[in-house]
């Protein structure tokens, strides 16, 4: 059957509004909730032995990488390479046996990401994919096959397939953190619990829809935006950066907040809109300056946090988007949602193609 918009605008808007649904389909395949568990597929290696993973992907899937590396770091204990499959092979990349190689791609037709994952495999590597399309190539030459349930994206800029992905790195990162030894069961039945409530919370972040539409004629006009984010937010300034540039064609840039000062704080003007990804948090204080810094220099903040947050640093900030106060480790999932619906609906205010924005595809299949 052919897949309809329904009572949506574009692909892409229907596309956000379905994470909830999505991410709790694909949450309900990696996790036990009643006994408080995280369920991975069977494999047939040890992941205990693991001990080195090297992550490759292209576009937004590799953000996901990105916040995975973070989790896979924190959590399991064990250092993560992350390249961009077009830099990966370039590199000479050194593949010790052993290592766990980790692809991620919505399509898992990618050129890149593929010919990426042939050579990890070549190199005696264990192929994990991350991929949307079961029936896809790397769905096929995996050894494990790490499903997300998202269904079938149409919206050439990827959202729904962005948190999936996250929700079942998170997963594996539990489950690695707990084959290793680093996680009790307690720690996590924690994380489950704190996984479990993602889909509540995306509802919660998806409420701000009318409240981010009103202010997209604030950005709209900008010839460029800067987008800042810490520790783990520092992917989601970048993909909302991604976001931004895919369907509006507003230059953006994402950087991690506290190097704005070693280059972008140059560009910084009234007319450079700064959007801010910061929860609140232990890494608040340290954004919060950088915050000032963009003040003193006239620059204009969309700061994204929580009640707690903007309490502290929402005054004086062009727009704030308030996001519910959610566990550090959704944290990446339900902030997707702002940064999406804002590049969407300054889309929307610039009249764009937004499900098919030029010069773009959905599947890039030549490297
Ligand atoms: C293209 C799409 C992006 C996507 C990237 C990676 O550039 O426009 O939305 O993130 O490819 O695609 P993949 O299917 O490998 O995740």
């Amino acid at each position: 059957a052919a897949i309809e918009k329904g009572t949506f605008q574009h692909f892409m808007q229907k596309e956000i509004f379905e994470q909830p649904t999505v991410v709790a389909q694909t949450l309900r395949s990696y996790l036990r909730p009643l006994e408080r568990q995280v369920a991975l597929p069977q494999m047939d290696f040890d992941i205990s032995r693991i001990e080195r993973v090297t992550i490759v992907a292209c576009g937004t899937s590799y953000y996901a990488g990105m916040v995975a590396k973070y989790w896979f770091e924190s959590f399991a204990r064990v250092p993560v390479d992350i390249d961009f499959a077009s830099e990966f092979r370039y590199r000479d990349p050194i593949l010790p046996p052993g290592g766990l190689a980790l692809f991620i791609s919505q399509s898992g037709e990618t050129a890149d990401t593929l010919a990426a994952l042939r050579h990890c495999k070549a190199n005696g590597q264990t192929i994990a994919v991350v991929v949307n399309v079961p029936t896809s190539t790397m769905a096929r030459e995996a050894d494990l096959l790490l499903p997300t349930h998202a269904g079938p994206e149409i919206g050439v800029a990827s959202t729904k397939a962005f948190t999936c992905q996250l929700a079942v790195l998170a997963a594996l990162a539990a489950h690695f953190a707990v084959k290793k030894g680093r996680l009790s069961a307690e720690q996590e039945a924690e994380i489950v619990a704190h996984l479990l409530e993602a889909p509540a919370c995306l509802n919660a972040a998806l409420d701000h829809d009318a409240e981010i539409r009103a202010m997209a004629p604030l950005i709209a006009p900008a010839r460029d935006v800067l987008y800042l984010g810490r520790g783990q937010d520092f992917p989601l300034a970048l993909e909302g950066a991604l976001k931004l540039k895919e369907i509006s064609y507003i230059h953006a840039e994402g950087y991690a907040s506290g190097e704005m000062k070693h280059g972008p704080i140059a560009l910084i003007d009234e007319a450079v809109p700064v959007i801010v990804i910061a929860p609140s948090g232990p890494l608040f204080e340290k954004t919060v300056s950088n915050m000032q810094e963009v003040r003193a220099r006239g620059g204009k903040i969309v700061l994204i946090s929580d009640a707690e947050g903007l309490a502290e640093a929402g005054v004086g900030c062009l727009a704030t988007i308030e996001m519910p106060k959610v566990h550090p480790l959704i944290a990446p999932l339900v902030y997707a949602v702002p940064v999406q619906l804002l590049a969407y609906h300054v889309a929307c205010v610039k009249g764009t193609d937004v499900d098919q924005p030029r010069n773009l595809a959905k599947s890039v299949t030549v490297e």
